[in-house]
């Protein structure tokens, strides 16, 4: 249909649906004056950072207290009168009428879980209406570049009931060509991993995001199984296949003390720095995310002036998707990669300027899930529209997991010869910072 109005919207609605963890989240649809829809789940996060924006939860006995009923209140309330009407591909005014209403810095009043659900509802609807799919929406025909997958091979932390202390222990795939064989070689390292683990009887099941349940005595024994299992799997540690870690480190560290529960040792911020290097030191590791905690920026800028020219050294808690503290963070020379999760904003349009901002402080990016999540697969589109480079969804098992490593798998078929992949040289190194 054409016309001025065809992407004006009709109808929003929201329901309450359910979560990977079986917890209530929010879903969103939005129909436009031509009939086309767009519909959108928010993620939760379980080892959140301190600044990101607020997920309105009900409180009470209801379901631990973690339900959603006035957010999606909210959504079928004011915040649909608000938006009747706009244009659903002016995602910038859509956004900032979200921004608007809430009036609060960190969406404490409306809910993120509210404002994001709309904000991605209304950007598959513009994209339906304009007829292409989301990544082409938002990117137009440069949007050909396929993400490096960072695969979780065994969790940790918040997400195996602090099992180890580390949360992700991850894989990448420099040597793959093209995503399709990233995924392929991943799914070899991750079987290789759980035959490994069930040799040793050490087999209880799952994390969070599907990595293997951690059963080890020390952290480091984790990474000698993943170096164990890249070999069994018949690849090359380092060239072929390397390592990606998320410390998490503000879940147990805090004002420069950072206390190892696995290993009962207690470290300052030199120590974990310290900790760290030998690591890197004695194992393929080209990534680290959240070495230091959200509260220690000058830990967080030493780490990167230690090790920033040789490993990506990205920032989820230390950051949270927000251009303001990207900014700050740049000026300190700390870090040299964003982890990008909308639901820590609460609009599409706030993490892309914060991607914004870190390309133009010569940082990497990339996309991530969090760890409860839904079938959705925005955050696939969103790698590939804008380009990131990078997409981190968990590890290769669970359906929440496995849709987003499909979507993009399908997105490259789409492309054909135009796909390009990120490949080794996206890995964020940043030698100003080093
Ligand atoms: P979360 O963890 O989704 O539980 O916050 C993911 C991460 O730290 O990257
Ligand atoms: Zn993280």
């Amino acid at each position: 249909m054409k016309g001025v109005n065809a992407t004006e919207i009709r109808f929003v609605h929201a329901r309450r649906v359910w979560d990977s963890r079986g917890r209530p989240t929010v879903e969103a649809e939005v129909r436009t004056t031509s009939g086309a829809t767009g519909r959108a789940i928010v993620p939760a996060g379980a080892s959140k950072g301190t600044r990101e924006a607020i997920e309105l939860r009900d409180g009470g006995p209801a379901h631990g207290g973690l339900d959603v009923q006035r957010a999606v209140a909210q959504v079928n309330g004011e915040i649909a009168r608000a938006v009747m009407g706009m244009a659903a591909d002016d995602q910038a005014a859509l956004d900032e009428c979200l921004i608007e209403l809430d009036a609060t810095p960190n969406k404490a009043r409306l809910g993120a879980n509210a404002t994001l659900a709309v904000s991605m509802a209304a950007a598959h609807a513009a994209a339906a209406a304009h007829g292409v799919p989301l990544y082409q929406y938002l990117g137009g025909p440069d949007a050909t570049l396929l993400p490096m997958p960072q695969v979780q091979v065994f969790g940790g932390g918040a997400h195996a009931g602090r099992r180890v202390d580390i949360q992700d222990f991850m894989v990448v795939c420099p040597g793959a060509k093209s995503f399709a064989q990233a995924i392929e070689w991943t799914a070899e390292v991750y079987r290789h991993a759980g035959a490994l683990m069930q040799a040793r009887g050490a087999t209880f099941g799952v994390a969070d995001e599907g990595g293997w349940w951690p059963v080890f005595n020390t952290n480091e024994q984790a990474l000698e199984a993943l170096v164990a299992s890249i070999e069994r799997a018949r690849f090359v540690p380092g060239d072929q296949v390397a390592i990606a870690l998320d410390v998490a480190a503000s879940e147990f560290g805090k004002a420069g003390r950072y206390t190892l529960g696995l290993e009962r040792r207690d470290l300052d911020s030199d120590g974990m720095i310290e900790l760290l290097v030998r690591w890197c030191e004695k194992y393929p590791i080209v990534s680290i995310e959240d070495p230091l905690a959200e509260d220690d920026l000058d830990g967080f800028a030493r780490f990167t002036r230690a090790l920033g020219a040789k490993v990506q050294v990205v920032g989820d808690d230390l950051l949270v998707s927000s251009p303001t503290l990207l900014r700050q963070a740049a000026a300190e020379g700390a870090a040299n990669t964003v982890l990008l999760k909308p639901n820590q904003r609460g609009t599409l349009s706030e993490t892309l300027q914060c991607w914004q901002a870190a390309r133009g402080a010569g940082y990497a990016g990339i996309v991530s899930a969090r760890s409860g999540e839904t079938e959705d697969t925005t955050i696939v589109h969103l790698a590939v529209g804008w380009g990131v480079g990078q997409l981190k969804v968990g590890a290769f098992a669970r359906g929440e997991r496995m849709a987003k490593w499909n979507e993009a798998l399908r997105i490259e078929e789409r492309l054909g010869a135009r796909a390009r992949f990120a490949g080794a040289a996206v890995l964020g190194r940043n030698p100003a910072h080093a």
